[in-house]
This record gives C-alpha cells, sequence and structure tokens, in this order.
C-alpha cells in the first residue's frame, strides 16, 4: 500500500486476539475495538444527519436470501482537518455463493468497502447488512461472533503469524470459534493438502514462498467454512502464474460450500472470471455488471 499520506491512526486498545481478524492495514491493528470514537464520533457528526443517528434497532430488519447487502453506505474518514469521503452512497448486493470483484483505480474505496464487509470498521450512515443481520445492531461480542464464523479473510501481504507453522496458523480461526482442536486440525490438514501444500506443514511463514504462505492464508481463512470470503488483492504480491494458481484455489474451494466471494483485485483476467463487477470510482458505484466471461 503506497500512499503518500498520512491515515487517520485509530489508537489500539490491544484487545485483538486473533488472527481471523486481521487487516493489511496496520493503522487500524484492532478490529474488535469499538471504543475508540474517531472516525464515528468526528466525521459521523459531520455528515450523518441526527435522524439516521436515532438507535440502530429502529431500522427495519433486511429481507430476503442476500449473503451481503450495502444500502447507502457512506463513510469518511477525517484527516487532520479535512473530511476525506472513501464511499459516498454505495448500495449492492451478493447472493448467497456468488463471486463479486471489486475494481477501481487506487482510492477509490475499494479497502474500505472491503473493511466494513468485514465488520472490521463502522459506516459514517447506511448500513451493511451479513446475511440479512445489520452490523449496526450488533454489539462488540456479536461482531466478533460474525467475523469468527461467518467471514474469511484474505488480505494481500498474507498476515501469517511468523512463529507458528503454516498447519498452526491455518488451524488458529476454527479454534477461535470454537471448533474442537482435533477437528481444527484435521480440517487445517485438508486443506493445506488441497492447495499444494502437504510437504510445507510444519514450515514457518519465512521458510515459505509468497504464494506458498498466500495458500496457507487461503486455507487459514476457508478453515470455518465461512459464507462469506473478503479478499482483498489476495494475488496481488504473487507472480502472474501463481497468482492465477491462487485465483483458481480460492474459486474452486469457495465453491465447495456455496461460499460468497468478495475480492478486491486489480487483475482483469480475474475480474472477467468473477460472477460480477463492482467497478467504484471515487467512492461511488460507476457499474455493476455480470462479468462478460461469465463463469470460466
Ligand atoms: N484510515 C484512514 N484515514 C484516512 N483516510 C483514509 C483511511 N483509509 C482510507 N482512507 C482514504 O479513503 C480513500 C479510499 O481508500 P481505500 O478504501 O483504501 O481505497 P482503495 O482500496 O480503492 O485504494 C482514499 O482517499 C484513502 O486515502
Ligand atoms: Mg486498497
Amino acid at each position: 500500500m503506497v500512499k503518500g499520506v498520512p491515515r487517520l491512526v485509530r489508537p489500539s486498545t490491544g484487545r485483538g486476539s486473533g488472527i481471523a481478524e486481521q487487516t493489511d492495514r496496520t493503522d487500524r491493528t484492532d478490529p474488535t475495538d469499538r471504543t475508540d470514537p474517531t472516525d464515528r464520533t468526528l466525521t459521523g457528526k459531520a455528515t450523518r444527519p441526527v435522524s439516521s443517528r436515532l438507535p440502530w434497532a429502529s431500522l427495519p430488519p433486511a429481507m430476503g436470501e442476500a449473503m451481503l447487502r450495502f444500502d447507502a453506505v457512506e463513510k469518511t474518514f477525517r484527516r487532520g482537518k479535512a473530511l476525506v469521503p472513501a464511499l459516498q452512497g454505495v448500495s449492492f448486493e451478493v447472493a448467497r455463493g456468488e463471486f463479486l470483484a471489486v475494481v477501481g483505480p487506487s482510492g477509490s474505496g475499494k479497502s474500505t468497502l472491503l473493511h466494513l464487509a468485514g465488520a472490521l470498521d463502522e459506516p459514517t450512515s447506511g448500513e451493511v447488512y451479513v446475511g440479512g443481520t445489520a452490523l449496526g445492531g450488533l454489539g462488540d461480542d456479536k461482531r466478533t461472533k460474525l467475523r469468527r464464523t461467518t467471514l474469511g479473510f484474505v488480505f494481500q501481504f498474507f498476515n501469517l503469524l511468523p512463529t507458528m507453522s503454516a498447519r498452526e496458523n491455518a488451524m488458529l480461526p476454527a479454534l477461535l470459534a470454537g471448533v474442537p482442536p482435533g477437528e481444527a486440525e484435521r480440517r487445517a490438514r485438508d486443506l493445506l493438502e488441497r492447495v499444494g501444500l502437504a510437504a510445507r506443514m510444519e514450515h514457518r511463514p519465512d521458510e515459505m514462498s509468497g504464494g506458498e504462505m498466500q495458500r496457507t492464508a487461503l486455507a487459514r481463512a476457508l478453515v470455518t467454512r465461512p459464507k462469506l470470503l473478503l479478499a482483498d488483492e489476495p494475488t496481488g504480491n504473487l507472480d502472474s502464474h501463481t497468482g492465477a494458481e491462487v485465483f483458481s484455489l480460492i474459486r474452486s474451494l469457495a465453491r465447495e460450500h456455496d461460499t460468497a466471494i468478495v475480492m478486491v483485485t486489480h487483475d482483469p483476467t480475474a475480474a472477467a472470471r468473477a460472477d460480477r463487477v463492482l467497478a467504484l470510482k471515487d467512492g461511488l458505484v460507476v457499474s455493476d455488471r455480470r462479468a462478460e466471461a461469465g463463469a470460466a
């Protein structure tokens, strides 16, 4: 992530524990931190009308089968005295099992969208629904539980724990989700075999290639059998051949458990193989269409 501008730093309370909650944003290190009012209060005051700040419970429940729904989502960051509108009223739905690619120039709001979908951050206004549940109505515990059980994350920089083996990294989210250790290990081994890492189970990240680390991260993301996989340029740090391989693995493994995918990508080939492509520009959806090539 190369951006020449300082970011709003949210102080960490150090309560975040799990690898399942890591993001590629070191400036938002603690996704479980709901006590810091920086984003919401400051930017909320600036942009959110009072009526929409009434209790979340008053919002109507989401209907239908969408795995993910954004309803008029706005996200404004504060940078110094300036307000930075990252998302300016974004609405879309992702059906169960659907594969949505999110494209757009750098700074168009793609990562922000993914963080909001992952309950790692909160919108300034509007609402995000995961599996029909409005995230804004959830307390800390329920958000954490949702992240651990329903969502899987794959990021550009892998975010593996350096002191743990591939097997331990892959097991961890399942343990955090309450899966018994034996079952967690069985799932982790199975997934690592499926992504071609049978001979790398006991290797630490510094003993693996980029492609191997990303395949480990993929096993880790899927070990809980999430219904929604969120991926931020998961092939962005890989050479094109390895990237294509990881992309195909994501696609085929997700299909097995009818896992919906929202994947930010710069790769036009990958985008063309998604079911749908959502294009962002300046925090707005500029197109939302079924991929021309369809399911490849
Ligand atoms: N934590 C933050 N603090 C301040 N501005 C931010 C923060 N995160 C993102 N932004 C700004 O919001 C806009 C969208 O960022 P981002 O979602 O990371 O875009 P993309 O992933 O498409 O490159 C950019 O202008 C970016 O600088
Ligand atoms: Mg980004």
